[in-house]
């Protein structure tokens, strides 16, 4: 059984331009202990994905389709469930570790609080659960980074203070929006070790930019202009990629030469009912002014393209 199983996944914006699409039709099955990297372009809705998984955009947003976690559906929990899910069942650990942390709060408090609102342990042992985390994350001087102010703190330190906040609470699902953002390679191979250690046994879904990070995951799935373009295991994905789109962004990573992809991303307004890659397709023929479907083309693999 599906842990999270999504269905016809859609958010939209209310923005002064007009509605604004920002996913549309997201379709996922993560299974228990999966670990699962959602990959695209900046502004392709992987973070929108993220927050709509744990009902964080609610009144700014309209949100259509089903959030399935553990067979309850997360748009029709009452408040205290919803409230007793995210921490203890699913945990994010935020895009921006710097502007997540509140800056006039030490981490310890902060680490505390959260693991007292998941009634997981109150005052002293709560502190000490605090500390217990933070030496895991590889703190060498917990107690230190415990009475610590965030913005004392290195960018690869506070991604590590948000591990351990994030895990302290032992989520069976874990959500990292851009875990080695801005770190450089050393500090992002630490953090990606780090975050798979203390994720172990849970479910992880990790979103990215970095290649190397999706693949020390299981598996992968692709988003172009907020849908899904591709799923599959991560080894085959990476190595036989079947979209178009899949292929241009292995090309533009820097190890493969950085070549980019033509033309512009372009999303939320989408004249044509066609394939949102197709203007930057080299593969394009007149069927792809057919809105193509995600469909299986082998066993565990999706693709949304007519030519897969
Ligand atoms: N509150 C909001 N109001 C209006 N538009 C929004 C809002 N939040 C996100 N968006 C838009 O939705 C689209 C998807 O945003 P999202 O943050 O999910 O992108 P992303 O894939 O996470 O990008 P990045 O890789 O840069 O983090 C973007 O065009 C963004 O501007
Ligand atoms: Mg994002």
């Amino acid at each position: 059984m599906s842990l999270l199983s999504i269905k016809g996944l859609s958010v939209t914006f209310d923005t002064l331009q007009g509605p604004f699409k920002a996913i549309e039709g997201i379709d996922l099955e993560v299974r228990e202990r999966d670990t699962l990297a959602i990959v695209g372009e900046s502004g392709c809705g992987k973070s929108v994905l993220g927050h709509a998984t744990m009902r964080l955009l609610d009144d700014i947003a309209t949100v259509k389709g089903s959030v399935r976690y553990r067979d309850r559906e997360v748009y029709a929990m009452a408040r205290e469930e919803l409230l007793a899910m995210r921490g203890k069942a699913i945990s994010l650990v935020p895009q921006s570790p710097s502007t997540s942390f509140n800056p006039v709060i030490k981490i310890g408090k902060q680490i505390t609080e959260l693991i007292e609102k998941a009634g997981i342990a109150r005052g002293k042992d709560a502190e000490r659960r605090a500390i217990e985390y933070l030496g895991r994350v590889g703190f060498k001087d917990p107690q230190t980074i415990f009475d610590t102010y965030p913005h004392r703190m290195s960018g690869g330190m506070c991604e590590r203070a948000l591990i351990a906040m994030s895990t302290s609470t032992e989520p069976d699902l874990i959500i990292a929006d851009e875990p080695t953002k801005g770190l450089d390679a050393l500090s992002r191979k630490n953090i990606l070790d780090m975050l798979h250690k203390m994720t172990a046994g849970s479910t992880l879904i990790m979103i990215t930019h970095d290649f190397n990070a999706a693949a020390t995951c299981d598996k992968i799935a692709v988003m172009y202009s907020g849908e899904i373009v591709e799923t599959g295991p991560t080894r085959v994905v990476l190595e036989h990629p079947a979209h178009c789109y899949t292929r241009g962004l292995i090309e533009a990573q820097p190890s493969r030469g950085m070549k980019p992809i033509p033309g512009r991303h372009t999303i939320g307004s989408h004249k044509s009912d066609g394939c949102r890659f197709r203007p930057r397709c080299g593969s394009a023929t007149d069927e792809c002014g057919r809105h193509p479907p995600l469909r299986e083309i082998e066993d565990y693999r999706l693709v949304r393209c007519h030519h897969a």
